[in-house]
Formats: structure tokens, C-alpha cells, sequence
């Protein structure tokens, strides 16, 4: 499995009357392979699993994927790191699903062929050979979901960092993803309040203002995460 740290890690957003500190001295070597983050709305969530692959730099503190730095390596941490938002619209970059697979191969110094072999293997691994040539945007929730999630793992990363997946998807919908991440042979860092998804991870991180206040088995970490909530 890859090997993450995150190393003393501070954030914020915002300068003077509107700072807000986000992450507070968040300090963790992630190396398991089904790795679970929850907590309540604003607590850091998003903004720890985007210092994950460079889309936020750390304030304070570094992050590196395998020895690589998220800001002075981030190319090569984006190629490891794939990632997957809650809101498959905000991933779909391109008309047709077979066109939005290949969009996440370009550069990679494939000739046409492969695209179009990678793209087409793809479409059929994730149940979208039917709708090649359809408007992404067009498809349901669920299958935009697949779409995203074939849109990255098409490019094959060594982790998948999915915030909150299935938040969008309606119960049979959110069992196709649950049973598409589990058969992945990425390490996966899974954000959700889907809390039944974590049975059978390794690790669960449980944040609450920007700090991880648990962090182990999924039984005990939910369980400090529901009495975080009723108090
Ligand atoms: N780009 C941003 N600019 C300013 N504030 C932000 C930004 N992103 C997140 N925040 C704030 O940071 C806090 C934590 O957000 P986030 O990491 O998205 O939490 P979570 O995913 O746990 O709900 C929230 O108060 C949110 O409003
Ligand atoms: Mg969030």
C-alpha cells in the first residue's frame, strides 16, 4: 500500500475578521488499505482529503503520498491520487461518458489505440458499455457516479480518495458503489455519513473542528462519533 503522511498539518480559510482555522495540527501516517474519515458538517473533512492530493497546500505542515510532496511534487501526487467528489456533475468534464473516460487519459502518452482499448474496458467494468455515446449529463444520478468513478480509475491511481460518494445516490445506488469501491485494488480513504460502509475497514479517523479526536476500528470510532453528536 502507498504511504501517506501528513505531517503537522495546519489550515485556514480566510484573512483576519473572516479566518477560520479548518485543521488543527493534524498529524497521521495512513498506510492501511480501507481507511474511513467522518465527523459532523464543517469539521475539516473535505478540506483534509483535498490536502491528500494538492488540491489544498497546507498552511503549516507538509503532506506527502510515498516521499512525494503535495506541493512540490503535485503532478506526480495527482497521477497516484485519484479523486472522486460528492457531485459527479462537478467531475464530468466532457459530452459523452466514452469521451469523459478518455478525457482522465490524455497525456499519458498513449497512442489512440490504447484510449481507446483502456476506455472501452472501462465502459464495460463499470456496467456503461450501453450508454457510450450518451450525454454524460444526461445519465442518472447513480450512473454519473459511475461515470466519475470510471473517469478516475480508468487512469489506474494507487489511492481513491471518495468524499462522500453516495450522499446523492439512493439506497440501491449507494450499494453499487459500496460494492464497486470494495473490489478495488486501491488503498481508499472514503469520507461519508453512509456510516454501514465502513464495516470491514481498517481505520477510522473521526474529526471534530479540525482535529482527529479517534482514530481506530470502525466499531469504536462510530461509536465516539454518534457520542460526539448527541452531546
Ligand atoms: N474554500 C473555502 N474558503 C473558505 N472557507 C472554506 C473553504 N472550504 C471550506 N471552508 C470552511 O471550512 C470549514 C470546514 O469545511 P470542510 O472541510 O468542507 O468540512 P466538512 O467536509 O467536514 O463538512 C467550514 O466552515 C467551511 O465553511
Ligand atoms: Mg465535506
Amino acid at each position: 500500500m502507498p504511504e501517506i503522511r501528513v505531517d503537522a498539518v495546519s489550515h485556514a480559510f480566510g484573512d483576519g475578521a473572516t479566518r477560520r482555522q479548518v485543521l488543527r495540527d493534524v498529524d497521521l501516517t495512513l498506510v492501511e488499505d480501507r481507511i474511513g474519515v467522518v465527523g459532523g458538517n464543517g469539521s475539516g473533512k473535505s478540506t483534509f482529503v483535498r490536502l491528500l492530493n494538492g488540491l489544498i497546500h497546507p498552511d503549516e505542515g507538509r503532506v506527502t503520498v510515498d516521499g512525494l510532496d503535495t506541493v512540490r511534487d503535485g503532478r506526480e501526487v495527482r497521477r497516484r491520487v485519484g479523486f472522486c467528489f460528492t457531485d459527479p456533475d462537478a467531475q464530468i468534464v466532457m459530452p459523452t461518458v466514452a469521451e469523459d473516460i478518455a478525457f482522465g487519459l490524455r497525456r499519458r502518452g498513449l497512442s489512440t489505440a490504447e484510449r481507446e482499448e483502456r476506455t472501452r474496458a472501462a465502459l464495460t467494468a463499470y456496467g456503461l458499455e450501453n450508454h457510450a455515446d450518451h450525454p454524460a449529463h444526461l445519465l442518472s444520478g447513480g450512473q454519473k457516479q459511475l461515470l466519475a468513478l470510471a473517469s478516475v480509475l480508468v487512469t489506474d491511481p494507487d489511492v481513491l480518495v471518495l468524499d462522500e460518494p453516495t450522499t446523492l445516490l439512493d439506497l440501491r445506488n449507494a450499494a453499487m458503489v459500496r460494492r464497486l469501491v470494495d473490489g478495488l485494488r486501491q488503498q481508499v480513504i472514503l469520507v461519508t455519513h453512509h456510516l454501514d460502509l465502513l464495516d470491514g475497514f481498517d481505520r477510522v479517523l473521526v474529526f471534530d473542528d479540525g482535529r482527529v479526536v479517534h482514530d481506530g476500528a470502525p466499531a469504536e470510532a462510530v461509536a465516539a462519533y454518534r457520542d460526539l453528536a448527541m452531546r
